[in-house]
Parts: structure tokens; sequence; C-alpha cells
């Protein structure tokens, strides 16, 4: 741990899943075995589409909304936090122009990978380990739910994976539709959730996300997770994050 405090620089470990997956509670309960470890570790939430760019676009957009339809004021331009991130206005563009969708998801795919940085560099000299609760992979499924009926978004997934800083290591809490469902009543339906969970253990593998029983007891999940981290941090020493970034780039494949 001594060489890991002299490096300064913060290890991320993702989690990954559907909603209700559990990857909040196993931020909180990983969190607390590797402090017992000495190790300070930080939890941070990662909105998909929403940080102060997107809300500003967001906000602009609805305005503008407003003014060209003052007669058919529909209630607030987007949904809730995690509905499709669009004002009333980018949603009639990105339904109707394929150029206008393409580049408000890859506004969105780059606004995503802003933040993943953010938050990386912000903790790099106050944590040890940052654990981030929805990461890349989470990302793209949830590009392509929103988006991927009308089109590609395999750029701008590709995008989000080979720019966002690479992870220590990353996990998706893998459980069955019904089961998320059954924790989590909340925007999706089962079939919606079935095929984010298709989508997420399609690939997990091209991630690099170690795919873990999230329906066993969670005490025993953030043993599980708590161990590899302990173990990868024992094994590896990720390079400076700048190296990082140029070597993803230069080695990852851009999609056909
Ligand atoms: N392994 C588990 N076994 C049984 N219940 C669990 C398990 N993990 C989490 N839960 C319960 O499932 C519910 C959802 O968990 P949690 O909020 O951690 O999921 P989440 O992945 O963070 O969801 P969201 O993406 O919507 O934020 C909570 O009530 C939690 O107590
Ligand atoms: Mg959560």
């Amino acid at each position: 741990m001594a060489r890991m405090k002299a490096r300064r620089r913060v290890c991320v470990v993702t989690l990954s899943g559907l909603d209700g997956a559990g990857k909040s509670s196993q931020g909180r309960l990983v969190q607390a075995r590797l402090e017992q470890h000495g190790l300070r570790t930080a939890v941070a939430w990662l909105p998909i589409a929403f940080n102060p760019w997107i809300e500003g676009i967001r906000d602009s957009l609805k305005n503008a909304s407003r003014r060209l339809r003052p007669m058919r004021s529909s209630p607030g331009g987007s949904t809730s936090a995690d509905g499709e991130p669009e004002a009333d206005l980018a949603r009639a563009l990105v339904h109707r122009s394929a150029v206008a969708r393409h580049l408000w998801v890859t506004l969105l795919a780059v606004a995503n990978v802003v933040t993943h940085w953010r938050l990386a560099l912000t903790h790099s000299r106050t944590h040890d380990v940052l654990l981030l609760d929805r990461y890349s992979l989470d990302t793209a499924v949830r590009l392509a739910a929103w988006y991927g009926e009308r089109g590609s978004v395999r750029w701008q997934t590709w995008l989000v994976r080979a720019l966002s800083p690479r992870p220590l290591c990353s996990f998706m809490l893998d459980v069955a539709p019904e089961t998320a469902l059954a924790r989590k009543r909340d925007k999706w339906d089962l079939d919606e959730l079935a095929d984010q969970a298709r989508m997420y253990r399609e690939r997990a593998g091209e991630f690099e996300v170690m795919r873990v029983d999230g329906e066993v007891p969670p005490d025993q999940i953030a043993d599980r997770i708590a161990h590899e981290v302990l173990r990868n941090l024992g094994t590896r020493t990720p390079p400076a994050v700048g190296r990082r970034l140029v070597k993803r780039v230069l080695t990852d494949r851009a999609p056909e």
C-alpha cells in the first residue's frame, strides 16, 4: 500500500449492470472492505447523459421550443434524470434527422468521456481507489437502448470505450431482468430489461468487464470484488494517465 500512496494516482474500479443490479449497494460494501485495507476509497455515481454541458444545451433547447411553440407547450423538455435526455426541439430533430441524431449522440458520448476524466483526475491526489457506479459499458447499453433503433451508435460507443480512462478492473453485476425489475420497478419494462441484459452480456468482453453473479448475497459479491481489486493492485502498475490514453487510442481499432 505504501507503494500505492507514493504513486499518488487513483485506480479506477467500475461497477456496471442493469438498473437494480446492485451497483450502488456494492459501491458501499466494497468501499468499506478496501478501506479496511488502508486504501482511501471514494465512490461516485455517474449519470450517463447528464453533465453541465448537456444540461446547458437541454435548457437552451427547451427555451427555444417554448418560444417556437408557445401554444403547444408540453410539460418539460426532457423526462426524468434517466429518461431520454433531450428537450422537445432536440427530440424532434433527433427523430427526424439522421445527421442530428449522430451529432447529438456523439455529444453525449464526448460529455460522458469528459465526466469520466474529470472524476478520475479530481480524485487522483486524494484517493487510492475510485469506485465508479456505472461506466463505459453502461453508456454503451444506454445509448443503444435510447437511439439504437434509429441507427448505429457504434462510433459513439467506440469513443467512450477508447477515450475514457482505462480502469484497473471492471465488474458487471449479472442479474436476470426479472430480478432487476423485482428489485427496482423503475422506468423499464421486462422486455426492455431483457434487451439490455443481453447487450450487457454480449459486450462485457469487449469492455474488459468481469461478469459477477449479482444474485448471490451482497456480502459474498463484495468479498469477491474486493478480493479481485486487491489482487489487481498487487500485480499491476497502471501507466501514467496521459500515456495510458495515447496507448489506448493507438491500440484500439476503430469500428468498421
Ligand atoms: N445481491 C443482492 N441480493 C438481494 N438484493 C439486493 C442485492 N443487491 C442489491 N439488492 C437490493 O436491490 C435494490 C437495488 O439495489 P441498488 O440500488 O444497489 O441497485 P443499482 O444497480 O444501484 O440500481 P440503479 O441503477 O437503479 O441505481 C436495493 O433494494 C438493494 O438492497
Ligand atoms: Mg444505484
